[in-house]
């Protein structure tokens, strides 16, 4: 009798096979024109900054050792810029590395984790692989005066009870693009139960210009349950390198990170182009400036062709498309504009480099002239 196998747990027979993005170089030869442009992943169109190709160079001399586990020289380096104990502070291959470190470390089977949707694609797959219960909380429709498509705090503090241990606040939200604001999120965390952890996942925090949107460091401060989780995957450049760090006020959240961490798992090239990265900051804010003006040329561009497109504090903007994203989506494929689309819902565009984002509106403007999005 033929055997069925090893049997996979069934909350991960579930998930979605892994389906690889667009290839930008194999798209442009299949459509027969010499480079297609790629708006889909939020990374900086800028080359690694110059500081960051000098570390990988001396670091890569060290790559027969293993990297140092407990990242003390990136992590000094953190506690120092934002003024906090290097105990507060874990570094993970990626924020989304983090992100999972914490589910693991809170979550277990019969109790959740809250959070907007849509939101980070990746918050109902941990929780999924964690075997907990993934509570979605619709992100406001904004057809009521405020801004479209922002987390509805109200409704998400609602949500929570007895089993939620961890809620994910994505701020501003990926991939709307939108942000809450101090009042109501100091509001919010007074109102989350002290044995539920909050992550502020701020992984675009380096593109906020809106003062009123809070630095998550500052709410975190007093707040016990509270975490703050960056990346050096956007504004630093650094996305295929894989480091993010987390700052929790309580040192005890950065420990059950720790704890949960896979092994070695932040490279000796990752760190030390991680402490390069944080010496480069006028460039690194230079670079975040420059995304910035084009993402306001994007979104003033957008709305001149008739699109609701909601302020962005990050470095993409939304098109809430309904029904049509998924054809204007791939229309624009066909003319070698790689975006993100959320089928039934809109495409998230990143603000790529003045060029490319002229390519994409050319390439806009033919999809909708064949068909107007009323
Ligand atoms: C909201 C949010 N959090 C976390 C991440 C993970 O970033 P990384 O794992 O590259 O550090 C991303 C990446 O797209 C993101 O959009």
């Amino acid at each position: 009798m033929a055997s069925a196998g090893p049997a996979v747990r069934p909350a991960i027979a579930a998930l979605p096979a892994y389906k690889p993005g667009r290839n930008p170089a194999d798209l442009a030869r299949e459509i027969g024109v010499e480079r297609a442009v790629k708006l889909a992943s939020n990374e900086v169109a800028f080359p690694p900054l110059p500081a960051v190709v000098q570390a990988l160079a001396t670091a890569a001399a060290e790559t027969n050792r293993y990297p140092d586990n407990g990242a003390v020289v990136l992590t000094a380096a953190l506690a120092e810029r934002y003024g906090v104990e290097p105990a507060q502070i874990a570094t993970g291959c990626g924020a989304v590395m983090l992100c999972q470190q914490l589910a693991q470390a809170y979550t277990e089977p019969g109790t959740s984790l809250a959070f907007a949707w849509r939101s980070f694609e990746m918050y109902p797959l941990l929780a999924q692989v964690a075997g907990a219960r993934a509570v979605m909380v619709p992100l406001k429709p904004g057809r009521d005066g405020g801004p479209a498509d922002t987390h509805d705090l109200d409704a998400l503090a609602a949500a929570i009870d007895e089993t939620t241990r961890v809620v994910f606040v994505c701020n501003p939200n990926n991939p709307t693009g939108t942000a809450v604001r101090r009042a109501e999120l100091a509001a919010f965390l007074d109102t989350v139960p002290a044995e539920t952890l909050v992550v502020l996942d701020e992984a675009y925090r380096e593109f906020v210009t809106d003062p009123d949107v809070p630095d998550g460091l500052e709410l975190m401060r007093g707040r016990p349950n509270v975490a703050v989780l960056r990346t050096f995957s956007k504004a630093y450049g650094l996305a295929a390198l894989r480091v993010g760090y987390l700052i929790a006020e309580d040192p005890a959240v950065a420990e059950a990170a720790r704890k949960t961490h896979v092994p070695f798992s932040v490279s000796t090239l990752a760190q030390a182009a991680a402490v390069a990265a944080l010496e480069s900051a006028d460039e690194v804010s230079r670079r975040c400036a420059a995304v910035v003006t084009e993402r306001d040329r994007l979104t003033a561009a957008l709305r001149e062709r008739g699109l609701d497109v909601a302020d962005s504090q990050a470095n993409f903007v939304w098109l809430p498309l309904g029904e049509r994203t998924a054809e204007v989506a791939a229309a624009l494929e066909a003319r070698a504009v790689i975006t993100r689309p959320f089928a039934g819902e809109g495409i998230r565009v990143t603000v790529g480099l003045p060029e490319e984002d002229d390519v994409f509106l050319a390439a806009l403007d033919e999809v909708l002239a064949a068909a107007p999005v009323s």
